[in-house]
């Protein structure tokens, strides 16, 4: 049961669908797709970032056009790439980049990574792209492997920068809470060279989500939330003393929550023994929360997040752990205050977008991120 909790989490992390993959719906042998044709020049502006936006495309949706697109500063897309997304981020001054990722049984095999390069160097500008978003999460932690990704990566850029200049360069890395993960520096066994992915890239992207179970074997009844305040604080820390300074970093949260199954004798309010644990959506937990919850809406005051319990059809217990924009408020405050560069989520396409109501406060509450009128940017840094 233990082994397979963890196994259950493990599998669930969420993995971009088809990373590195064809990008359906995007014909580029077919030239620039916008009307304007200067909308397909790349984005070369200079300064800040502010939201950075997850987007796993789906081929004919176009919820997109109501992300609120005048704080939206890149947006990175996995899946379905909709050439209309590309024309509108460029007419407002947005960065497309892609995300792009190289397995560890590839980095030391110099032809293998030149030739990763020179294709993802060519996609971006075959699509009239800003960049690539190096979406790398495997294990490594022979030194051999931990320097030649370090190198692929400063490789990658100095490419990449070489090709289109202005463009965008970014890392996805671990969250820097070290409760369920290891210690800093060894999260999920990525013993990454972190300040050396911080040197060669524009900026990092911290994955502030699935920080929320302790490994079943040390405290099986341990709740921490996907993405706790305390492990955004832990994770500042962390990556400043692996040499990555809070501005060089991005921090992206979760726009999902975990649903767990307690245990069967396990009642709402006590500790609840988790059986199994799944990935929901916020509007799936939205829905459970309004239909469903007994007891309603919880405060979990350690991680600044809500929760909530409620019985499925054959009565099992569950207890869901979720963020809404009361709890992704405070933590976005929070990136400011700390002097990061940006904030993000995972993903921008994941609420109920034919609710009015729910798009807006999602949207509007990245605006704890923006700088109080007449206070300098704090990560107000050129792009190479
Ligand atoms: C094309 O787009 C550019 C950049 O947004 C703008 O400056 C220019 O006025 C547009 N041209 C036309 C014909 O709309
Ligand atoms: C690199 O990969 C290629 C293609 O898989 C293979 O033919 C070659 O032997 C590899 N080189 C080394 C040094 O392992
Ligand atoms: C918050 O409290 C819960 C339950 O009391 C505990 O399991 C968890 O470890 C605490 N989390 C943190 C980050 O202190
Ligand atoms: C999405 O929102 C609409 C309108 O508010 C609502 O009718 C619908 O049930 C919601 N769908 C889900 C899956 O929550
Ligand atoms: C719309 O979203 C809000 C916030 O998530 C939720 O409280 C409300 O119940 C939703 N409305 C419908 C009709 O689903």
């Amino acid at each position: 049961m233990r082994a397979s909790l963890y196994l259950i989490l493990a599998l669930t992390l969420p993995r971009p669908v088809s990373a590195g993959e064809g990008y359906p719906g995007w014909e580029t042998d077919q030239g620039c797709p916008c009307s304007n044709q200067s909308l397909c020049e790349p984005i070369h502006r200079v300064g800040p970032e502010r939201v950075f936006a997850f987007h796993v495309g789906v081929a004919g949706n176009k919820d997109w056009t109501q992300y609120d697109w005048s704080q939206i500063t890149t947006v990175c897309v996995f899946g379905a790439l909709d050439p209309e997304l590309l024309c509108h981020a460029h007419r407002v001054g947005a960065r497309v980049t892609i995300g792009v990722d190289i397995g560890i049984a590839s980095w030391r095999n110099a032809s293998l990574v030149d030739a990763w390069i020179a294709e993802k160097v060519r996609k971006v500008q075959d699509g009239f792209l800003d960049g690539l978003n190096l979406d790398i999460e495997d294990s490594a932690t022979d030194p051999d492997d931990v320097r030649a990704l370090s190198s692929l990566s400063a490789r990658t850029a100095e490419a990449m920068h070489k090709a289109v200049p202005g463009s965008q360069v970014t890392f996805d890395v671990p969250s820097g809470g070290m409760l369920n993960q290891g210690t800093c520096g060894t999260q999920y066994n990525r013993r990454y060279d972190f300040g050396a992915l911080a040197a060669a890239m524009d900026f990092l992207v911290a994955m502030d989500y699935d920080s929320n179970a302790h490994y079943p074997s040390k405290c099986p009844t341990c709740f921490d939330a996907n993405c706790g305040l305390p492990i955004l604080e832990q994770g500042t820390r962390c990556y400043e003393k692996l040499g990555v300074p809070a501005s060089k970093l991005v921090l992206a949260m979760p726009w999902y929550g975990y649903d767990y199954t307690c245990g069967p004798d396990d009642k709402p309010g006590d500790i609840c023994r988790i059986q199994a644990a799944a990935q929901i959506s916020y509007p799936g937990a939205a829905g459970l929360l309004l239909s469903s919850s007994i007891g309603g809406r919880h405060w979990a005051a350690n991680t600044s997040t809500p929760y909530f319990y409620y019985r499925d059809r054959s009565s099992a217990l569950h207890r869901v752990d979720y963020d809404d924009v009361d709890s992704l408020r405070i933590k976005y405050a929070y990136a400011r205050t700390a002097g990061h560069r940006g904030v993000g989520m995972w993903t921008a396409n994941s609420l109920n977008y034919t609710n009015v109501s729910e798009v807006s406060s999602f949207w509007e509450a990245l605006k704890e991120f923006e700088p109080p009128p007449g206070e300098d940017d704090v990560a107000n840094l050129a792009y190479v």
